[in-house]
């Protein structure tokens, strides 16, 4: 079956009330393009859960604090659209600025931690524009399950902090990071890195995994700092942070907790592209270490 692209949004909504009228499920996976695998994933994990699967895809202008970062930001569409076509999307909402804002608009949400720190200091404004974004699209998709990668551990903590506040009937899925045979995380960014700059992000991983097998040894906040000069001296990179949080509440750890899990976040510049990547830290992990 070939895939239907839809521009505007009476188009979606018609569509998606037709499914529902039919008691099938909708997934829906929000992108911004330049798909990889890390968006074939989570289709697929939408297509194994749900009767009909949508792709979005919209460079939201308001998510992005850095202009050029907006207009370098990777388009790839007749790439994409092959993409989905061959992983066996139903359907691929493509609007233009235009039809999701017709007025300028952003939201402000505030969710404390969640939404003040790390991303959220590091890019004033990013997680207003992300959510205003996600609001109006699970608002015009209406479908029951949501995905989302956990690559970007503090937006997925956000949409659903959110979805929870505004009582919106979905279900949101977080899918676990892919990574490249090398370690890298899957990022539209990664396209972006020089070969040499594409070696040197390898550190952020390969960081990350070493905090693992240290985190009996140490406390968080001594590995927080070890993680950063690792970053920085060894690898060359210009971390903004390096932190090991609640994973639930965002609360910078002095000591493991026993009832949460923690989560080692990173965001780093490898020459001009920000790169950022986490590795969970499960409280059973801690408990047997
Ligand atoms: O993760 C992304 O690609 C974007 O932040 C999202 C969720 C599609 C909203 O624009």
């Amino acid at each position: 079956m070939s895939i239907v692209v839809f521009e505007k949004i009476t188009e979606v909504r018609t569509w998606s009330e037709r499914i529902g009228a039919s008691d099938l499920s909708v997934g829906f996976v929000p992108t911004m393009g330049a798909l990889h695998e890390g968006h074939i994933s989570l289709i697929d994990r939408a297509k194994g859960e749900c009767d009909r699967v949508i792709v979005s895809i919209f460079v939201n202008p308001t998510q992005f604090n850095n202009s050029s970062d907006l207009a370098n930001y990777p388009r790839t569409y007749d790439r994409d659209l092959k993409l989905l076509t061959d992983a066996g999307c139903d359907v691929l909402f493509f609007p233009s600025v235009a039809e999701i804002y017709p007025k300028p608009e952003k939201r402000h949400w505030d969710f404390g931690l969640l939404s003040n720190s790390l991303e959220g200091f590091f890019r004033p404004g990013h997680f207003d524009g992300m959510l205003t974004v996600v609001y109006k699209l699970l608002e015009i998709v209406r479908p029951q399950r949501a995905y989302f990668g956990e690559k970007d551990f503090q937006q997925l903590s956000l949409i659903r902090a959110m979805v929870q506040q505004e009582q919106i009937p979905v279900e949101i899925v977080g899918c676990p990071i892919i990574r490249e045979s090398d370690g890298l995380a899957m990022s539209s960014r990664n396209m972006r890195l020089t070969p040499d700059e594409r070696q040197q992000a390898l550190a952020i991983n390969r960081v990350l995994y070493y905090i693992l097998t240290a985190i009996d040894q140490s406390d968080p906040s001594e590995l927080s700092v070890r993680g950063f000069e690792l970053l920085t001296k060894s690898a060359g990179l210009r971390p903004e942070y390096f932190t090991i949080v609640n994973a639930r509440t965002f609360e910078p750890l002095a000591t493991w907790p026993t009832n949460d899990d923690s989560v080692a976040l990173v965001a780093a510049y490898v020459g001009e592209i920000r790169l950022i990547d986490n590795m969970v830290i499960k409280k059973k992990a801690l408990s047997e270490s």
